[in-house]
C-alpha cells in the first residue's frame, strides 16, 4: 500500500500509513498552519448551558470508522478531521463558493427558509418563550447567521437565538470575526461553543485562540457546561454530520437536547446516482477538480480529497433516514428532501411529543 498522506500522517504520527490510498501530492505547508483571527471579545453565553462538573472522557471508545476512503480508529478520526478544519479554516468560505459555484449559498436559504425560523413555535414550549436553535458543527457561521436574519428580518420575531455550537475553536473563530457585521440585534442572539456533536454533556464557551501551536479543537476534559435534556427548538446541522465518528451517538445526543416536538434537520451530501449522466460528471468535478483547486486557492490538497471522499462515504438518503429513525426521531413521508438531483439533501425528524 502507498504512504500515508504527508500532511494528514503528521496529525497523528502513529496511524498506520497502510490505511491510505494513494496520494502523489505533497501539500506546501503544514496542517496545523497559522490561523489569523481578531481576537476581541470572544467570550460568550450560551442560553442552553448549565454549569456542570468538568468530565474527561471522550464519548466513544476507539472502534474503527472511516476517514474518508481510508480505516481509521474514531479517535484517530476526530484529530485527523479537526486537523483538516483547523487547516481550510481561514479559506472555507472562499473554497466553498469555488467548489460549488456558489450553490451552496442557494442550498442554505432554501434550508433556511423551509424551517422558517421565528414563524410559528417549533416544538410543544409556550409560544411566548424565546425559540432556541442549536446550530451544530456551525463552523463560519453561514447557518445561524442565515437563521438569525430570517427570525429577526423576514419574521420579524426577535424572539428566537441561535447558538453555535463546533468541535474546532479555529472554524468557530472565523464565525465569530464574521459575526461582528451582523446587525446587533442578531449579534446579542448569537452565543459560540465548543462542543463534540456526539456528547453535548460536555460544552465550554468559545475562548480564543492564543498561540500558533495551541489546540485548536475541542478537549471535553476542558468542558465547563452541559446542553440540557429537552432544551432545544431546532437542531440543525448543516455539511457537518459526514465529519462525525459515531453518527448514531450525535443523532441520540440531537434527540436528547430537543424539547418534544423539536425539529432535527440536517442538510448533507448525498447521492445523485438516480441520474447517471449528470452523476458521472459530478463525480469527475468532484474527484478531478475539487483536490486540485484546493491544492491552488488554499495550499491544501489533502484537505479537500478528504472531503470529496467523506461525501463519497456517506450514507445514501434512505439509510441515513433510518438512521434518524433509529435514534427515535419521527419522520413524515420519505424523510428527505432531494436538492439538485440529490447532489445534496435535507433530512428532517420530529422528537416526538409525549
Ligand atoms: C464543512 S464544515 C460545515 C460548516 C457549516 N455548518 C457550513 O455549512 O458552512 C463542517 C464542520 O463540522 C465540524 N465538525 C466536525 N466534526 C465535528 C464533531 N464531532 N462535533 C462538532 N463539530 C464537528 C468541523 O469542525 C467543521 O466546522
Amino acid at each position: 500500500m502507498a504512504a500515508a498522506r504527508p500532511a494528514l500522517r503528521r496529525a497523528i504520527p502513529s496511524l498506520r500509513s497502510s490505511t491510505f490510498l494513494p496520494h502523489h501530492h505533497q501539500r506546501p505547508q503544514c496542517l496545523h498552519h497559522h490561523v489569523t483571527i481578531s481576537q476581541r471579545s470572544l467570550s460568550t453565553s450560551s442560553p442552553f448551558c448549565n454549569d456542570t462538573q468538568t468530565t474527561t472522557s471522550s464519548p466513544s471508545s476507539d472502534r474503527e470508522t472511516h476517514f474518508g476512503f481510508s480505516t481509521v480508529t474514531e479517535s484517530q478520526k476526530r484529530q485527523l478531521v479537526a486537523s483538516v478544519f483547523t487547516s481550510v479554516a481561514d479559506s472555507y468560505d472562499k473554497m466553498n463558493d469555488l467548489m460549488s459555484f456558489g450553490w451552496h449559498r442557494i442550498w442554505k436559504d432554501h434550508f433556511v427558509s423551509t424551517l422558517n425560523p421565528g414563524f410559528a413555535p417549533l416544538s410543544s414550549s409556550d409560544p411566548s418563550s424565546p425559540q432556541h436553535i442549536l446550530d451544530i458543527a456551525g463552523g463560519t457561521g453561514d447557518i445561524a447567521f442565515r437563521m438569525l436574519h430570517h427570525a429577526h428580518t423576514v419574521n420579524s420575531n426577535p424572539n428566537v437565538n441561535v447558538t453555535i455550537s463546533d468541535i474546532n475553536r479555529a472554524m468557530l473563530s472565523v464565525g465569530k470575526s464574521r459575526s461582528a457585521e451582523l446587525p446587533a440585534s442578531q449579534q446579542a442572539a448569537l452565543s459560540f461553543v465548543e462542543a463534540n456533536a456526539e456528547d453535548l454533556s460536555k460544552t465550554r464557551p468559545l475562548t480564543p485562540i492564543l498561540s500558533q501551536s495551541e489546540q485548536t479543537f475541542f478537549d471535553p476534559a476542558t468542558a465547563t457546561s452541559s446542553i440540557p435534556d429537552n432544551s432545544v427548538d431546532l437542531y440543525t446541522v448543516a455539511f457537518g454530520i459526514r465529519n462525525f465518528s459515531d453518527i448514531p451517538a450525535a443523532l441520540r445526543e440531537a434527540n436528547r437536547v430537543l424539547k418534544p416536538g423539536g425539529i432535527f434537520a440536517c442538510l448533507e451530501f448525498s447521492k445523485a446516482d438516480r441520474h447517471p449522466l449528470f452523476n458521472s460528471v459530478y463525480k469527475e468535478w468532484s474527484f478531478r477538480a475539487i483536490p486540485l483547486i484546493g491544492q491552488l486557492v488554499a495550499g491544501d490538497r489533502d484537505s479537500y480529497q478528504y472531503l470529496v471522499e467523506s461525501i463519497e462515504r456517506f450514507p445514501r438518503q434512505e439509510e441515513f433516514r433510518d438512521m434518524i429513525l433509529d435514534a427515535g426521531f419521527k419522520v413524515s413521508g420519505q424523510g428527505w428532501e432531494d436538492l439538485t438531483g440529490g447532489v445534496a439533501a435535507i433530512h428532517r425528524g420530529m422528537k416526538p411529543r409525549v
